[in-house]
């Protein structure tokens, strides 16, 4: 939940950048409950999507399918903003290759600059962490809880949970789901959760977007980011920062960036009263 920008690029960022490579600015995203993300089935993912297919509104999220590196397999697409990557032990491990340098088992080489981040070439005599330490980065990861509600029974909660209900904010973040089954993790097994999202890449419009496709997600399409923990963030981290790249200061200012599939929703939420609008603010800080 680090409140700083940074910037993912394909080339040497301190050089002028030739034609053809593109850059997007990035928050680091919160970090609770992702083991429970992981957990969720494939098959929960496929049928958000396919309800959203055979919907006649505006909501049209897919999956994304990425490649992982560890299994040689394309897999869907679970984290990072455009749903790129499939597993936590790859985020963890393409984290410590890309942002820091450091090489493991599952990201054997190191990043070249100007290289495709699964190029073969590099340093690959030997590794820069024991496949130990890389575990147990992933199991910590993993295994990071989500923060109980707040204030569940206050009447403005109430009320604003209904008016995101309403609004159809809930048809990208769905609010409740259920885990599958790791039986190395029985206590994150078969749990009912309420992580706020689909895990979806939905198109929200030219406002956000930055024209950097992803695998299957395109240059205006994001993952529905979980909001489960969101209230949280004034307190974590002073002034928050929203959406990808943290231009929203405030949850209003979110929710009005919201575009393409979200323009419904976002319109209904600038038609509220100003009391119905701070429900839905209340509901959203109650998470
Ligand atoms: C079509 C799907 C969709 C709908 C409908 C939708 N959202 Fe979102 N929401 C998203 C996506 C995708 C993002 C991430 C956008 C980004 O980061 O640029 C997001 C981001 C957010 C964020 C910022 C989260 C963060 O931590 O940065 C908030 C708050 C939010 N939505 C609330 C709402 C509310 C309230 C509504 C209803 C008025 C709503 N959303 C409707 C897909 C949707």
């Amino acid at each position: 939940m680090c409140p700083k920008w940074y910037i993912v690029t394909l080339s040497n960022p301190y050089m002028p950048l030739p034609g053809g490579y593109m850059t997007s600015p990035r928050m680091a995203p919160t970090v609770v409950g992702m083991g429970l993300l992981e957990l969720i089935p494939e098959s929960t993912i496929l049928a958000f999507q396919a309800a959203n297919a055979a919907s006649s509104g505006q909501v049209k999220g897919h999956a994304n399918y990425v490649y992982n590196p560890y299994t040689q397999k394309t897999e869907i697409g679970r984290f990072g903003q455009k749903a790129n990557t499939s597993s936590l032990l790859v985020q963890v491990a393409t984290a410590f290759q890309q942002d820091m340098g450091i090489t493991s088992y599952v990201q054997p080489f190191k990043s070249v600059h100007g290289q495709s981040q699964w190029g073969a070439i590099g340093d690959t005599s030997g590794f820069d962490i024991a496949d130990s330490i890389l575990n147990a980065v992933t199991f910590y990861v993993r295994t990071l809880a989500v923060p109980a509600r707040r204030n569940v029974t206050d009447a403005a909660v109430q009320r604003g949970e209904l008016l995101f209900t309403q609004m159809q904010c809930a048809s990208c973040h769905i609010p409740t789901m259920y885990t599958g089954v790791d039986i190395t993790f029985p206590s994150m097994s078969n749990q009912r959760i309420h992580p706020y999202t689909d895990l979806l890449v939905h198109d929200l419009g030219a406002g956000l977007a930055d024209n950097r496709p992803d695998y299957l997600a395109g240059g205006s399409e994001w993952r529905t980011t979980p909001l489960w923990g969101i209230g949280l963030l004034e307190k974590t981290n002073g002034t928050p920062f929203y959406l990808h790249d943290g231009r929203a200061r405030t949850l209003e200012e979110a929710i009005l960036w919201h575009g393409g599939e979200a323009q419904n929703s976002r319109d209904q939420f600038t038609k509220l009263s100003k009391s119905e609008r701070g429900a839905v603010i209340s509901f959203l800080q109650s998470l």
